[in-house]
């Protein structure tokens, strides 16, 4: 029996507002995901018990054993609809690891809706949803891509209206930054303040429906990011890089590393590459456009 390969996007957040540290520890937030094209992708074959294999820069990062979330989330479906978990999961990376876009999620999305495809398990769209909330936060948002709003922990979604196509760069890190590491900090440099709950900005929302560039960048925010440079500044110098280089907006994706920066079209976005490659203040540079659609299985 063949497998079945599933392509997954990576996410940048334009809006990450921050409510309090919660007594489950985790924090409520107002999470505007935005799915860009840069892409795992996830096969799922029979074989005699569960197994994992990567391939792709940093592979030597990513755990081969049952805390990949992509064989958590083989093994949660498995249970769930009285299935053998005896699957190869094989994943090839294009997500930064550790980067703050999602690639440890949009891997468990994708292995979910393989194994359902593969098993035949027939679990529905409501309920793969409910699935993916349970594997992480950012999980349920893989699986739907293009714009949405996440509240609770992030994993409850609206969809979101987005009126056309935004020019990204993203810029990697040298390393990775750890998100329960970052939510911690995040903690420490808020601890004895007021912090309000988290509302979605309305003029973000009108930004992305009417596809408006620098509306959007004038509107994006993320809470995390003085935590990520507390831990990590050098990645100041790489914002500063892009928005010298006429970015229209430059910020930390998520917990960070990955730094994301806006620019108005390709030919800005390519512009700005040059500039942060020439910078030497990341790793790689790549340009990529969104929305992206979310996991779906390929031919
Ligand atoms: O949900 P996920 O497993 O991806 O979360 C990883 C960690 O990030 C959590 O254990 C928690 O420390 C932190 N987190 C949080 N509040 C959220 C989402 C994640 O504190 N809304």
């Amino acid at each position: 029996m063949g497998g079945v390969r599933v392509r997954v996007p990576a996410k940048v957040n334009l809006q990450l507002s921050v409510g309090a540290a919660r007594p489950d520890g985790f924090h409520d937030l107002a999470n505007v995901f935005l799915a860009v094209g840069l892409y795992d992708e996830v096969t799922v074959t029979p074989a005699d018990e569960l197994r994992i294999t990567c391939e792709g820069p940093d592979t030597d990062q990513v755990p081969l054993n049952h805390t990949n979330l992509a064989a958590r989330a083989a093994l949660a479906l498995a249970e769930r609809y009285g299935r053998e978990p005896a699957v190869h999961i094989h994943i090839a990376k294009d997500i930064p690891v550790a980067g703050g876009m999602a690639g440890g999620s949009a891997d468990g999305a994708a292995a979910l809706l393989a194994c359902n495809t593969l098993w035949n398990a027939g679990a529905s769209r409501v309920e793969l949803l409910g699935l993916c909330a349970e594997l992480g936060s950012d999980v349920p948002f893989s699986l739907v891509g293009g714009a949405a709003l996440g509240t609770g922990r992030g994993e409850r979604l609206t969809a979101l209206e987005i009126g056309g196509t935004f020019h990204w760069v993203l810029a990697t890190a040298v390393r990775g930054l750890s998100t329960p590491a970052v939510f911690r900090e995040f903690d420490r440099l808020t601890a004895g303040r007021d912090i309000p709950e988290p509302v979605v900005s309305r003029t973000l929302l009108d930004a992305l429906a009417k596809a408006d560039p620098d509306a959007l960048a004038a509107a994006v925010s993320n809470d995390l990011q003085p935590a990520a440079l507390s831990l990590f500044p050098e990645l100041a110098h790489t914002l500063e890089a892009g928005r010298a280089a006429g970015a229209l907006t430059a910020l930390i994706s998520g917990s960070g590393p990955t730094a994301a920066f806006l620019t108005r079209d390709l030919k800005g976005a390519l512009t700005v590459a040059e500039a942060l490659r020439a910078s030497k203040t990341c790793r790689t540079v790549r340009t990529t456009t969104a929305p992206a659609p979310g996991a779906q299985a390929m031919a």
